[in-house]
């Protein structure tokens, strides 16, 4: 027979067990989130301002394309190019293929030129990809919260800073 005494004593050290890995193991609610304040209030959190590049076309540096065949971040200043209307489209000012190599601009790659629906080589910019904005970016200088440890691999050699998604499109398909 156990003892009321051993009884007693063993609930009172579950107890301790019980509390202090509680204890050790609790955060506070200020600490679970990235923004590291009060999770129930907008209140208290600013967010970091935006940072884009104010390098103007023509003298910024492309960046490294996120892996292959991602839609390049654009690399200068957007200031009175956005946004793309139906009347006015000042990327393709410059990012046309008659136009490109004159301003030293990156032509739209073959991909642009292509009517993936029906299949057909068109003679200029596809309607679908008109919206430049809806893929190509601006990137704010902004330290990431989380560390991106992602590794691209690249097929081609030059596919970090070069396109050619309608080439191998069907890779893989038969
Ligand atoms: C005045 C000419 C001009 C205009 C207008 C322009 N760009 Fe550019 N763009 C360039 C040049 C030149 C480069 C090459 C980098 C440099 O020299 O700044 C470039 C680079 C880029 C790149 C990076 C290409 C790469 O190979 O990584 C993208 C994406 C881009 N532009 C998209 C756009 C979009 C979208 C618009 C419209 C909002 C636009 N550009 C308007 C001239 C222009
Ligand atoms: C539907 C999404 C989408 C739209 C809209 C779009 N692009 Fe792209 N763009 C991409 C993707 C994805 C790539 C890379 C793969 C490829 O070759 O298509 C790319 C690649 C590019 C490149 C790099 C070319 C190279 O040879 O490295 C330039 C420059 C570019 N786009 C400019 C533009 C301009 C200017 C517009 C608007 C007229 C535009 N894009 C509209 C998705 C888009």
């Amino acid at each position: 027979m156990v003892s009321t005494k051993t009884l007693i004593a063993a609930a009172v050290l579950s107890a301790f067990v019980a509390t202090g890995c509680a204890v050790s193991n609790t955060m506070s609610e200020e600490e679970l989130g990235l923004r590291k304040v009060d999770l129930y209030s907008e209140k208290e959190v600013v967010a970091d301002p935006t940072s884009y590049s104010k390098v103007a076309a023509g003298e910024s540096k492309v960046y490294q394309r996120a892996f292959e065949n991602a839609p390049p971040m654009i690399s200068h200043d957007v200031e009175g190019m956005l946004p793309i209307t139906k009347a006015n489209n000042s990327c393709l000012g410059c990012h046309a293929p008659e136009i490109a190599a004159t301003v030293k601009a990156t032509s739209v790659p073959a991909s642009h030129m292509y009517d993936l629906r029906t299949m057909k080589q068109l003679k200029t910019v596809s309607p679908a990809r008109y919206n430049c904005s809806q893929c190509h970016a601006p990137q704010s200088n902004n330290a990431p919260l989380v560390e991106n440890t992602f590794q691209p691999e690249f097929r081609s050699a030059d596919g970090a800073a070069k396109t050619n998604l309608l080439d191998v499109l069907n890779d893989g398909v038969r």
